[in-house]
């Protein structure tokens, strides 16, 4: 079928067989296809969808686009886990870590910021010297002798994707559960992964704002690895608010560090802790989640989780001192607190403006190729639930420039609800799915 006639094919509600879907991702690749041709075709499945035979086949063909690792020279069952992408979600450096001294290989293509979301590649920057662009050679003997390797994603895998993504950046068809579930999927099937836990992030920090629309895309993901022959378990996390206190690349890194050390925020080491057991037992390390929770509980107790971040950290080229000694890690020259303006609760926090407000302080990008300030960001002196009284500091900003100051306050202030009463606490783990 020809480009225009697959195009008005959709359009037109009609079902795509995979060798045309193929053929046309193939195409989009090599550049044969051009821009505004896939545009068409991706904003017609935004109203149209596809059903399971198509995304396999979509899914399959972005996945066969590049270079799909092949780590079967590390024994045992290799599983990585992905987030849908949040604030304050500095989950993997703390998970790889843990799930690797417990003896689950833990292979990690990761990304950077998107958006409002902060990215584990520019958290794991901001340690001196740590290098996330290392070759697959290296990254494939770093998964074999050390148990895990966090790299970003290369030239070689899934470059469909690559594109597909800038181009859906631009033409208002990110949030399209199949081409997002592809997507992702895509590129963590390149990894060389035998299975995959998702945390699917729900709430206002969220690409999915509503549990419903996040039950659906963890289910396509479900299917979508089930097609593939890999095991793939989900929990739909809660993202409210952002998740622990510290929000910045430098400051989550100390913060992922204090939970190796049983030190960090309860509802960050919770959803943490529930991820990192469902890749035990997807990796079969142990055979109930009661049983990887104590597995998990000891590799903090007696110091293995904190020693694997400092292999890593070492194997990757970072010092291995700073997780020792925080001064090592970038600091920001000054702080200044957000106030409460009254008495009371704090009743909610727009998490989407957190991560923009972290975005307009220099933390994140504002386009595409923006250099971070990895020293800035916050600290949440108080979360969801937690009394204030008016004047107390309820945010600490850390800064380098001053000029977006002001600005960055006065976002954090708006995106903070006060009330005279707490709000029910909302659950961490909102569901499970397999
Ligand atoms: N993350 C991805 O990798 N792809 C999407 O489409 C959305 C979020």
């Amino acid at each position: 079928m020809r480009p225009y006639e697959l195009i008005k094919a959709k359009r037109d509600g009609k079902r795509l067989v995979p060798e045309d879907i193929r053929a046309f991702i193939e195409a989009y690749t090599s550049g044969v296809v051009p821009d505004y041709q896939m545009s068409a075709l991706c904003m017609a499945v935004f109203f149209r969808g596809l059903d399971s035979v198509e995304l396999g086949a979509w899914t399959r063909a972005m996945l066969e686009s590049g270079e799909v690792l092949d780590l079967s020279d590390t024994p045992g069952v290799k599983v990585d886990k992905h987030s849908t992408g949040g604030v304050g979600d500095k989950v993997s450096l703390s998970l790889a870590p843990l799930a690797a001294a417990c003896g689950v290989p833990v292979p990690m293509i990761s990304g950077r910021g998107l958006g409002h979301t902060g990215g584990t590649l520019d958290k794991l920057e901001s340690i001196p010297g740590f290098k996330v662009d290392l070759p697959v050679s290296e990254y494939r003997r770093l998964v074999r002798e050390v148990g895990c390797c966090l790299i970003g994603q290369t030239a070689s895998v899934a470059p469909a994707d690559k594109k597909l993504y800038a181009l859906r950046d631009v033409t208002a068809t990110v949030d399209c559960i199949p081409l997002i579930a592809s997507s992702i999927m895509s590129k963590k099937l390149a990894e060389g992964i035998d299975a995959l836990v998702l945390d699917v992030k729900v709430g206002s920090g969220a690409f999915m704002k509503k549990v419903e629309d996040a039950r659906t895309l963890a289910r396509t993901m479900i299917g979508i690895g089930a097609e593939m022959g890999r095991k793939v378990t989900a929990l739909l996390t809660d993202m409210d608010q952002p998740l622990g206190r510290a929000v910045g690349n430098a400051l989550e890194v100390v913060e992922a560090v204090e939970m190796l050390r049983g030190r960090a925020p309860a509802d960050y080491t919770e959803v943490t802790l529930a991820l990192t057991a469902e890749m035990l037992v997807l990796g079969g390390k142990a055979s109930s989640i009661a049983e990887a929770r104590q597995k998990l509980e000891a590799s903090v107790a007696d110091g293995s989780a904190v020693r694997k971040l400092k292999e890593i950290v070492q194997a990757q080229g970072g010092d291995p001192r700073a997780i020792d000694d925080y001064a090592l890690l970038p600091q920001a020259r000054s702080t200044v607190d957000v106030v409460a303006p009254q008495d009371g609760f704090v009743t909610g926090i727009e998490t989407e403006a957190v991560g923009l407000a972290a975005v307009a302080l220099g933390a994140g990008r504002q386009r595409v190729d923006s250099r971070i300030d990895p020293a800035v960001g916050f600290t949440l002196l108080r979360k969801v639930g937690e009394p204030v009284k008016a004047g107390e500091p309820v945010v600490r900003v850390h800064y380098n420039d001053p000029a977006p100051v002001e600005e960055v306050k006065a976002r954090l202030l708006a995106a903070y609800r006060f009330g005279a009463q707490a709000p029910a606490p909302r659950p961490l783990v909102v569901e499970r799915l397999e």
